[in-house]
């Protein structure tokens, strides 16, 4: 009988978790084991209490653990997923990390021990039991399938766009349209930008019916990625150290330190900017809305580190009731009113970055238009945006049995 490697890693860390987890969370100490290092990493980042009862709740319903990959866990957005899966108490049996050439073989220290990057191929990845690919959008067309394919391939969760707007394949945002991953081995997570807009507008949809929508981007570098990142940084420090007058670029189209940019991605022949096409097609798809639906957004890069703001004016049906919107926003999952103007509390950049939670406020009655609302929302674009929403997915799919840990042979 053949015995997979990946089995044998299933064996080994179920054996672990019997002895000292209910969940099969603490990392085997076997030397068989390739990630056993048992110190765990510490969290910078702050969490809601509401998203750490959802996943206890999951683990409570789930007696497995689970063989999880990440291709591209070097990234801007592989580096999250680790930390959201260490700090959500997924269920991780054993965390396999894939790259290119550039990281196969460097270490990288989680909570679930000392993982040894290995090089990305097809087969060992199908040995998971899920994979979350934070690549960009060629490589999950050349690979996402092929991993997924057949009852033996492992369950794909993709950050990229490459599936977003392809028929029978579910975009997600777990608060949203979770059960659309209900029998599905392949998830495509949504433009990181429409997942945080869409955290706050889908309360006030249920409440007042949305018509239309019009959005303005304020977006963080990192959302370019690591290089995005860097390339702020090293420009930044560039200019005020005097060695530059104005910041070097390859990354973004023009130098972004001391600037802000109108242009985020490719531009389309209407006009648009990729960026802002993304926002009015999966907006559509994700809220069930119809092929035309009204939507309209202007994307802006601007040299902040991390987290996106925007500025979303939205029309609905039904007359508008700003205090039944506040409640409703208080009570949506994921969200965090923060609109306290006496205060100066509005939502920030500064104050989402890390946080779970998309911040919304500058909450008001807009005056141009009729039965419309003004606000304003900040998300991390590299949790709610990408890590965290696929975490969630993945938290969804144990609940409603499409992501099962594969058998023993
Ligand atoms: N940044 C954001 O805010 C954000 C938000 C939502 C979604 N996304 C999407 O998430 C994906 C990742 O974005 P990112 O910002 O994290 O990019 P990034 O910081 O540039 O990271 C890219 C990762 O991909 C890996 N990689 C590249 N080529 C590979 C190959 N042939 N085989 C295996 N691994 C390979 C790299 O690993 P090596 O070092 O080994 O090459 C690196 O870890 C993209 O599709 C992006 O559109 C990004």
């Amino acid at each position: 009988m053949k015995i997979s490697s990946a089995a044998v890693a299933i064996v080994a860390v179920v054996a672990s978790s019997l002895s000292s987890s209910a969940y099969g969370f603490a990392p085997a100490s076997s030397s068989a084991s390739r990630s056993v290092n048992l110190s765990p990493r510490s969290s910078s980042s702050r969490q809601s209490s509401r998203h750490a009862t959802t996943m206890t709740t999951t683990l409570r319903m789930s007696a497995s653990s689970f063989n999880v990959g990440i291709v591209g866990a070097t990234g801007a957005v592989g580096k999250e997923i680790v930390g959201v899966l260490e700090k959500r108490s997924f269920p991780v049996g054993a965390l396999r990390i894939f790259g290119s050439e550039r990281s196969a073989g460097k270490e990288v220290d989680t909570k679930f021990g000392r993982v040894t990057v290995e090089l990305f191929s097809e087969s060992s990845a199908r040995e998971c039991d899920v994979v979350f690919l934070a690549v960009d959008g060629d490589f999950s067309l050349k690979h996402a399938e092929a991993i997924c394919e057949g009852n033996d391939g492992a369950v794909v969760i993709d950050n990229s766009s490459a599936f977003r707007y392809k028929e029978g394949i579910p975009l997600v945002v777990p608060e949203i349209n979770s059960d659309a991953t209900k029998g599905k081995k392949l998830i495509a997570n949504p433009n990181c930008t429409t997942a945080i807009g869409l955290m706050a507008i889908w309360p006030l949809h249920k409440l007042f019916g949305l018509k239309k929508m019009v959005m303005s981007t304020y977006q963080a570098a990192s959302g370019a990625g690591q290089p995005g990142m860097d390339e702020l940084m090293e420009g930044t420090r560039s200019v005020l150290s005097g060695e530059r007058e104005v910041a070097e670029n390859k990354i973004f189209a023009h130098p972004l330190p001391f600037n802000v940019i109108p242009h985020i991605d490719k531009f389309q022949e209407n006009g648009y900017t990729k960026e802002e096409m993304k926002v009015t097609w999966e907006t559509r798809k994700i809220c069930g809305l119809p092929d035309d639906f009204p939507v309209s957004c202007t994307a802006v890069r601007i040299p902040t580190s991390r987290a996106h703001s925007e500025s979303i004016v939205a029309i609905f049906d039904k007359p508008v009731d700003v205090a039944l919107a506040r409640k409703a926003l208080e009570e949506a999952p994921g969200v965090k009113l923060v609109d306290d103007i006496a205060n100066l509390k509005y939502p920030m950049p500064l104050t989402a970055t890390g946080q779970y939670d998309v911040e919304v406020g500058r909450l008001r009655k807009n005056i141009a238009f009729d039965n419309a609302l003004e606000f304003f929302v900040v998300g991390d674009q590299l949790l709610r945006g990408a890590a965290l929403n696929a975490v969630v997915v993945a938290e969804k799919m144990v609940e409603n049995g499409a992501l099962k840990a594969k058998a023993v042979v």
